[in-house]
């Protein structure tokens, strides 16, 4: 999955927005994929060829004829490429794609490549609403490329509007969305993430460490995989993942009315969220003042709905329905109770209170229970690792 280990050709054309690809190579690289950039001469005037070979590591592609090693290279290169982005894509660059000239190393080299190809065009407002324009993005988007609409904003013309290359985080996104299988298509997904919060008093609650980062890994997996996602989320410091509808709670009732309002429609049930277990009974509506005689403070709490068990009651035969553990001790006894109590299809279970794995921690290491009885053990990794894997066996089991 994702771009590790793969070749990809990232060509920069003359805008201004050019600068922008030396932070895209820089995460291409950052998540282990082998990049060539091609420069075309505009390129070359709004960014220098050391700073993409130094960082790619690889010699810059931009003159069919001049640069060395091998007399074919662009053919080579197209070979063995797993994708192509084009990021900036200028007008020019574009008219010439779509209609097939061949008169640079970057449109001879796009000719012969056979991988998907991301177009990212950037370029003024009225230049990237101009007819002729849009019908060579048309072109090739009929051919079967990915074009991936501009920003609007301030332009560096001072336009305001379509037409700003999108942040490299987000190009980056979408390119490993593109170079994901789609082994999730047509399935709805409804994922809980991050803690609930249950007020004391106006300026006090109880909570747990949840940061989100599990449940979001999961999220966004299967909306790369496919899959039309819905996120509740507790209150969490994440962006919403790119093309998942997000519902913000922060209780375990808003929890619980979310994941009920959006039951049925779900073919697959993925609880990570961390929901308080108990919520002060009483609280209160104005500030707790501090109590200088007693120095103690009771605070009387009750058991919240179990949201998982409530599902579990409701679903049908087709849904699968997955829970998390987070234990501290007995994690296969825990989980296999909490597989049987809350009639799961699957628990992962990871042990909390460690620095690397489940609170906030960026890794984490997980243990599958399976209803049949078999169980898969995940070593640490990163969290993004974590949830494919996980996604691996949910559609393993799903037959
Ligand atoms: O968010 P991160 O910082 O990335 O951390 C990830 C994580 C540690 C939160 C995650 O990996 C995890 O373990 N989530 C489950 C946390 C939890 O509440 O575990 P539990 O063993 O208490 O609950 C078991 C299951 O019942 C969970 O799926 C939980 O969502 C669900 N539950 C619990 C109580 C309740 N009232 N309603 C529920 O639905």
């Amino acid at each position: 999955m994702g771009v590790e280990k793969k070749n990809i050709l990232l060509g920069v054309t003359g805008g201004i927005a050019a600068y922008k690809s030396v932070e895209l190579l820089r995460l291409l690289k950052k998540a282990g994929a082998n990049v060539t950039v091609l420069l075309t001469d505009s390129a070359l005037k709004f960014v220098g060829r050391t700073t993409f070979e130094v960082l790619s590591e690889n010699p810059v592609l931009s003159d069919l004829y001049f640069d060395t090693h091998s007399s074919v290279r662009h053919i080579d290169l197209a070979a063995r490429a797993d994708a192509v982005i084009i990021a900036p894509a200028t007008a020019n660059t574009i008219a010439k794609l779509a209609w097939g000239i061949a008169d640079n190393a970057l449109s001879t080299t796009l000719l012969a490549v056979t991988c998907p190809v991301m177009i990212c065009p950037s370029m003024n407002t009225d230049m990237y609403q101009n007819l002729r324009v849009q019908r060579n993005l048309d072109i090739l988007e009929k051919d079967g490329w990915h074009i991936l609409d501009p920003d609007s904003g301030v332009l560096a013309c001072k336009t305001v509007g379509a037409g700003r290359l999108p942040e490299p985080w987000f190009i980056f996104d979408r390119v490993e969305a593109m170079m994901t299988q789609k082994d999730l298509s047509g399935k709805k997904i409804l994922v809980s993430a991050g803690p609930t919060v249950e007020a004391i008093d106006p300026v006090r609650f109880v909570s747990n460490h949840s940061s989100g980062k599990m449940g979001y890994a999961i999220a966004r997996a299967c909306e790369k995989r496919g899959a039309k996602v819905t996120l509740v989320s507790g209150p969490v410091g994440l962006e919403p993942p790119v093309g998942v509808e997000r519902i913000n709670v922060e209780t375990c009732e808003e929890m619980k009315d979310q994941m009920i309002a959006n039951l049925d429609q779900a073919d697959i049930i993925i609880k990570v969220a961390a929901v308080a277990d108990y919520k002060p009974i009483d609280p209160k509506a104005g500030k707790i003042k501090k109590n200088n005689k007693t120095k103690e403070l009771c605070l009387s709490m009750i058991e919240t709905p179990d949201i998982l068990k409530l599902i579990g009651k409701k679903k049908t035969k087709d849904q699968f329905l997955v829970g998390f553990a987070a234990e501290t001790d007995d994690l296969e006894k825990n989980a296999r109770l909490k597989i049987e109590k809350k009639n799961l299809d699957m628990i992962a279970a990871n042990l909390v209170g460690a620095s690397d794995s489940g609170f906030k921690a960026d890794t984490n290491k997980v243990k599958l229970f399976f209803k049949d009885g078999s169980s898969f053990d995940i070593p640490l990794m990163e969290k993004d690792k974590v949830a494919d894997i996980l996604l691996d066996h949910v559609i393993e089991k799903m037959g």
